[in-house]
C-alpha cells in the first residue's frame, strides 16, 4: 500500500500548519512519499511524466494544501490541469487512476461556524470541494471524505498562537495517519467497516449521488422503505426524492454491524438509527435493519450488489 502526498504550498518557509503536517507525516510513516510541488516546480513548469509516474505507483493520493480563496493554491490547480489529462485520468483509455484512493487534506483559516448559511462564508466546506469530488469520480478514483481543521491561520498578535495552530495540525496528522492505517489494512472486514462508516457520513450531508453510484454495482437490487429500485438509475431516482424531502446534516448512527463471508461476497447486517429533519422542519427518527450484499473488487473497492432496508 503506497501513499503519495502531493504537498502544495507556495510559501512553505512561512507556513505553520502545512509545514508541521508534512514534517510529522514524514516522521510517522516512512512508506509515504511526499512531493513538495512548489519546491519541485517554482516556475510552475510541471514535469508531467514524473508526476504521472508517481501517481501510477501509488494506491492512495493525498492532496495537502492550505485553503486559499475557498480553493487550492494555484500551483496545485496547474498540477491538476496538466497531470489529469485525456487518456490518463479520463477519456476512452483514461483509466490509469481507477480505484486509487483520493484524499483531500487542507487547512482552513476561518472557524467552523463561518461555513454555515448564516456565517460569513455562507457555504459548507463540502460545497467548496465539490469540483474536486467530481474530478475524483471522473478519474474513477475513490473519493474519501476530506480531512480539514479550522482556525489554522496564525497572524501574530491577531489570530491564534503558533502553539494552538500546531496542536490542530497534529490533530489533522492523527486523522490522516488513521486513514492511511485503515486503508492499509488488507482485512476485508475492516475495509467494509470503514466503507460503511464513510457511506453513512456521505448520507449525513446528502453528498452527490456520484459517490454512492461509484459503490453500487450495475443492476444492483435496492430495496428501500419507499420501494424497489435497480442499479445506478434506480439509486439516483430514489435519492433525488429523498433529497427533496430531507435536509442535509442528518445523522445515521450505526448501532450494530456484522460481516460474514458468503461465496465470494460478504453479507453485511446493520442496525441503524437515523435522525433527520424534513424540509418542512419536522423531525424524523427511524430505526432500520439493513442487509447488504457486497463485493471487494479486484481493484480493492467495495461494491454493493444488494441493499435491503426494513423499518423496525
Ligand atoms: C491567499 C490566501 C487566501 C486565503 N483564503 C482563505 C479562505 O478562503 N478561507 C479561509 O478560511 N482561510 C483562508 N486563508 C487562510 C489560510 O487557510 C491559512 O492561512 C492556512 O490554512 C494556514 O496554513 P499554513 O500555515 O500552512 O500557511 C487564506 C490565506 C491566504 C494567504
Amino acid at each position: 500500500m503506497k501513499t503519495l502526498v502531493i504537498l502544495a504550498h507556495p510559501n512553505l518557509e512561512e507556513s505553520v500548519a502545512n509545514k508541521r503536517i508534512a514534517k510529522e507525516l514524514k516522521k510517522r510513516n516512512n512508506d509515504v512519499e511526499i512531493r513538495d510541488i512548489f519546491s519541485l516546480y517554482p516556475d510552475y513548469k510541471i514535469d508531467v511524466e514524473a508526476e504521472q509516474q508517481a501517481l501510477l505507483e501509488a494506491d492512495t493520493v493525498i492532496f495537502q494544501y492550505p485553503f486559499w480563496w475557498y480553493n487550492m493554491p494555484a500551483i496545485l490547480k496547474v498540477w491538476f490541469d496538466e497531470v489529469f489529462i485525456f487518456n490518463f485520468a479520463f477519456g476512452p483509455e483514461g483509466d490509469k487512476l481507477k480505484g486509487k484512493n483520493f484524499l483531500l487534506s487542507f487547512t482552513i483559516g476561518g472557524p467552523a461556524d463561518s461555513y454555515t448559511p448564516l456565517g460569513y462564508n455562507h457555504f459548507s466546506v463540502a460545497e467548496f470541494t465539490r469540483p474536486m469530488e467530481q474530478t475524483a469520480y471522473l478519474a474513477q478514483m475513490n473519493y474519501l471524505a476530506p480531512i480539514f481543521e479550522h482556525g489554522m491561520v496564525f497572524i501574530p498578535g491577531v489570530y491564534n498562537t503558533k502553539e494552538a495552530v500546531e496542536e490542530r495540525a497534529d490533530k489533522q496528522v492523527e486523522r490522516i495517519v488513521k486513514i492511511i492505517d485503515e486503508l492499509k489494512n488488507e482485512n476485508p472486514e475492516a475495509k467494509i467497516k470503514a466503507f460503511v462508516k464513510d457511506w453513512f457520513a456521505h448520507f449525513d450531508v446528502l453528498a452527490d449521488d456520484g459517490y454512492f453510484n461509484n459503490h453500487i454495482a450495475n443492476g444492483a437490487k435496492l430495496r428501500f422503505v419507499e420501494g424497489e429500485f435497480i442499479g445506478h438509475e434506480g439509486f439516483s431516482e430514489w435519492y433525488a426524492e429523498i433529497k427533496k424531502n430531507i435536509k442535509p446534516n442528518n445523522e445515521h448512527r450505526i448501532e450494530s454491524i456484522t460481516i460474514a463471508a458468503n461465496n465470494g461476497h460478504f453479507d453485511v447486517d446493520l442496525t441503524v438509527k437515523m435522525k433527520a429533519e424534513t424540509v418542512d422542519g419536522n423531525p424524523i427518527q427511524l430505526n432500520v435493519n439493513e442487509n447488504w450484499k457486497v463485493e471487494i473488487t479486484r481493484d480493492n473497492r467495495v461494491k454493493i450488489h444488494e441493499y435491503r432496508v426494513a423499518k423496525v
